[in-house]
């Protein structure tokens, strides 16, 4: 089961009128969309999943509420080209980024360093890129550059050093034998900590997925999409996706540095964004699900 993260913060940021049109980027088992959908009942609600399993389940939730919403199978970079299509006005917009606790529980998506699988991690199974691929092909400098990057892992270069050189033998083809193989990569020490492969799992499906490239792109087309007093909410759960958001939000609604020595600095140059929030959970919540202990909700309002 998905325990929707910072849920009540999210629907009362969003401001819902019962007429608001909303976009949810990440539909997932429709947690979110489904407290949205109830609040707008002459509104509408657009969601967004590039995972099929999630849609089909999501679907029969949101039909029980309403028929005021569109699920749109589609990665969410594409954003602005899909609600260019349809021509509305956007009140609202959510980002609740991530895989979803069923990807992860299931063992044949290969998310997860618990559970033994094909390395896999891709979201949309319709994507050629996937973990095995990464491990298998990629070449020791590329390895260790998407585990720095991506993975903050300080043990990167001897992490990718052990894929490289186990793989001359035998291609890695299970998500517990790449585990066996950091934990062979790193000191004693560092595997009584968090779980050692963690980080480089982490750096593995942010590759496999592009996630920070299209969650970059898509948060930019959200800013040209959303409505004035519009707002728009994301849901980060690591550092790397937090500090994009951070950044490109001070970007928006800060005044050019230029422009601060101006007596009156003419309307039309001033920021057209403000920003609303930036909380973490209640430690009420951590404790009720783990899963959000590293979450953070940012919120940006279009205000001219
Ligand atoms: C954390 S879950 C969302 C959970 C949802 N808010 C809920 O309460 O049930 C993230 C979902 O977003 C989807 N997702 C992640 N990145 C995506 C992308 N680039 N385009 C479309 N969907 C994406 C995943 O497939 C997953 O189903």
């Amino acid at each position: 089961m998905h325990i929707s993260v910072l849920l009540e913060e999210c629907i009362n940021y969003l401001n819902l009128r019962d007429d608001s049109i909303i976009v949810d980027c990440t539909l997932g088992y429709g947690g979110h969309s489904s407290e949205i959908l109830k609040r707008i009942k002459n509104g509408y609600l657009y969601s967004f999943d590039q995972d099929l399993e999630a849609i089909e389940s999501s679907r029969k939730r949101l039909s029980s509420i309403g028929d005021n919403y569109e699920i749109i199978y589609s990665n969410f970079v594409n954003l602005y080209e899909e609600m260019k299509k349809r021509g509305t006005k956007i009140d609202g917009i959510l980002y609740d980024l991530g895989v979803s606790s069923p990807q992860l529980d299931e063992d044949e998506r290969g998310f997860s360093f618990h559970n033994d699988a094909r390395l896999d991690m891709r979201m949309d199974k319709n994507n050629k890129l996937s973990a095995y691929e990464v491990v298998n092909n990629y070449t020791k400098e590329e390895l260790t550059s998407i585990l720095y990057k991506y993975g903050e892992e300080k043990f990167a270069p001897s992490i990718a050093s052990k894929i490289v050189s186990y793989r001359a033998n035998k291609k890695i083809e299970t998500t517990l034998e790449l585990v066996e193989i950091i934990k062979s990569a790193v000191p004693e020490k560092y595997r009584r900590d968090k779980h050692p492969a963690r980080k480089t799992f982490q750096a593995i499906r942010i590759e496999v997925n592009k996630e920070l490239d299209v969650f970059e792109s898509s948060l930019r087309q959200a800013l040209d999409l959303i409505d004035v007093n519009g707002r728009i909410c994301v849901i980060t759960f690591h550092s790397l996706e937090d500090k994009i958001c951070k950044n490109i939000f001070k970007e928006v609604s800060s005044v050019d540095e230029t422009l601060k020595r101006m007596p009156i600095i003419p309307e039309n140059m001033l920021p057209k964004f403000k920003v609303i929030a930036n909380i973490s959970p209640s430690d009420k919540e951590v404790e009720s699900n783990m899963r959000s202990r590293s979450a953070r909700l940012r919120v940006i309002e279009r205000i001219r």
